[in-house]
């Protein structure tokens, strides 16, 4: 039986199906750590852009990966953010977020050198509980004896509208069918992959934001909490 609150919550999803929001509002509710996992496979992508190594390259990608020392640490700004992500000191909390890092992000993380160097990371910090972990693979590989994990799915149309409107209104330009082919293909690539594919967990919970606005996702899981 899970223990309540839940020690360890594991929230695994599709992308923009709102993990982070609501991972960030539980973690705050219950004055947990919030480990948004995405941000690591993020930051590696950008550092090999960064370098003009080829992504497509996985020895080297996965050199990069073993040695790169990435650090998550508490908001420094309040521009958005929900913490800071960190490159070898270098502050690339938005970054990370460039279409270009987006757009390569699938192939990066579907390497088994690279998801093998920053699982071992993921685990150590979620084992020590108080947190909220959030990726595509916590409940079935990092972390699947969690308390409790959650599996947050949406439509693709759903997810790209999400996606259109965070950008627009940090005030930057978008466009919605290409965010939404992008959000189609990066789940496509996500799922399909041999290591650690996105899919629910057999005893995860799963929530369908589709149906729910993300107050109802947020009552929903922290009634799982109690
Ligand atoms: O925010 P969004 O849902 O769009 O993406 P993210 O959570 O930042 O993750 C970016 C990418 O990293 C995903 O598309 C996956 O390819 C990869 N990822 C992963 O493979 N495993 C995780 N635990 C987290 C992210």
């Amino acid at each position: 039986m899970p223990s309540n609150p839940p020690s360890v919550i594991a929230i695994d999803g599709p992308a923009a199906s709102g993990k982070s929001t609501l991972g960030l509002r539980l973690a705050n509710a219950l004055g947990y750590l919030f480990f948004d996992t995405g941000v690591m496979y993020r930051a590696i992508t950008w550092l090999a852009l960064q370098r003009g190594i080829n992504v497509r390259d996985e020895a080297a990608v996965t050199a990069l990966a073993e040695k790169a020392q990435i650090d998550v640490a508490p908001a420094s700004k309040s521009d958005g953010r929900a913490c800071d992500v960190l490159v070898d000191g270098q502050d690339i909390t938005w970054e990370i977020r460039r279409r270009k890092v987006e757009s390569n992000v699938s192939i990066v993380s579907a390497y088994h050198g690279v998801r093998s160097a920053l699982s071992q990371q993921q685990r150590r910090i979620g084992q020590r509980g108080h947190i909220v972990m959030v990726g595509r693979d916590i409940g079935t590989v990092i972390l699947p004896e969690a308390d409790l994990k959650i599996y947050l799915d949406a439509s693709a149309e759903q997810r790209a509208r999400r996606r259109y409107d965070e950008i627009i209104a940090r005030g930057k330009q978008a466009d919605y069918n290409e965010i939404l082919a992008k959000v189609i293909e990066r789940d496509s690539i996500d799922s399909t992959r041999d290591v650690a594919p996105l899919k629910a967990a057999e005893d995860a919970v799963v929530l369908d934001s589709d149906k729910l606005d993300a107050d109802e996702v947020f009552e929903r899981a922290l009634a799982l909490c109690r």
